[in-house]
């Protein structure tokens, strides 16, 4: 469905440059490969097509790191005093990347998960150490129970009204990304493919492309289970709308409500959002991985999306944001 009320003059601010410098800090940084993709661009018709890949970022399996490690790191910050727990809620990555930075970052980690969760990524969870407590129902529901906990530093991916610093540094956090597809790519990109859950990667990428000279230069299209189309329902609607959810082996994006500081972004920024199935993203990630880029269910959605697009002689780039060791894909 195309944006009725994208505005292609929307320009906003670029994300704070010292992010880049904290990652480049980090132990085990550097930049995840960008892969070009020949034969999947002639097979869709596309001009050049290349994907992100995030199946090793910071030692884990999907692109969360980025925002977690700056979140924590800038919430500690703040933290005067003793050893506190970190709380948050996820459909898994999220709360791996959250647990993993925890520990490394020397506090305890309490992670809430709903239910359609992985069991391997459960215990991918565990394994960082931290306490997994599971809520029966939805996403939105452990997010409400994570928020409800008032426990400890609650290290959230999505905002709500009175919510906004963490979440804001966490889509602060997802820009390396964006600016390291700028570094590798040797021509401009013409369209670049998002899968969205809550839309904060999503609003990531909108700050990266909207904040450059030329605003509207590359396209941005959000990719979504059809079971879980958040973001499309209220581009429809013109206004945040919650939708029911149903399973999906997309657990990333198996989220009800668009984060309320995503949505401006998305309201005016974005160009188009798609719907994939289950099936479709099966058969995208054989392909991906017919070519040696081993993507989870999440990180296959965009090729599953171009394939009902394919825009002609088009630069493309897919963001493959999880690998299978994040959740597998079959
Ligand atoms: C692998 C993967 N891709 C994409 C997303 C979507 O991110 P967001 O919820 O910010 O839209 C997630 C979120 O958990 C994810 O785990």
């Amino acid at each position: 469905m195309i944006n009725p009320h994208r505005d292609p003059s929307w320009t906003c601010p670029p994300a704070p440059a010292e992010i880049r410098d904290f990652h480049r800090s980090l132990p085990g940084y550097s930049p995840t490969r960008l892969v070009e993709l020949p034969e999947l661009a002639a097979r869709t018709g596309v001009g050049r097509l290349f994907a992100k890949d995030e199946s090793s970022r910071l030692g884990l399996p999907a692109f969360k790191a980025l925002g977690a490690s700056w979140a924590i790191h800038r919430a500690l910050r703040d933290v005067t005093g003793g050893p506190v727990t970190i709380v948050t809620a996820t459909d898994g990555n999220h709360g791996r990347a959250v647990a993993h930075f925890a520990r490394r970052f020397g506090q305890r980690a309490e992670i809430y998960v709903p239910d359609g969760v992985h069991p391997a990524a459960i215990q991918a969870i565990r394994d960082e150490g931290a306490a997994v407590i599971h809520v029966p129902g939805p996403y939105d529901a452990a997010v409400e129970a994570a928020a409800g906990a008032r426990r400890g530093l609650l290290i959230q991916d999505t905002a709500w009204d009175g919510y906004e610093e963490t979440p804001a540094r966490i889509v602060d956090g997802y820009s390396t990304l964006f600016a390291e597809i700028d570094e590798q790519l040797p021509v401009p990109a013409d369209m670049v493919l998002v899968p969205a859950g809550v839309g904060s990667l999503l609003q990531a990428a909108l700050a990266h492309y909207r904040s450059r000279p030329d605003p509207a230069a590359t396209r941005v299209v959000s990719v979504e289970p059809s079971v879980a189309a958040c973001v499309s329902a209220s581009v429809a609607a013109g206004r945040p709308v919650t939708v029911a959810t149903g399973p999906t082996r997309m657990a990333g994006l198996n989220c009800g409500t668009v984060s309320s500081l995503a949505w401006p972004y998305i309201h005016r920024g974005l160009d188009l959002c798609l719907t994939v199935t289950d099936a479709e993203v099966s058969g995208a990630a054989r392909a991906l991985a017919a070519h040696g880029v081993d993507a989870g269910p999440c990180g296959a959605a965009p090729l599953a999306a171009l394939n009902l697009l394919a825009p002609a002689g088009a630069t493309v780039v897919l963001l493959v944001t999880e690998g299978t060791a994040a959740n597998p894909a079959g």
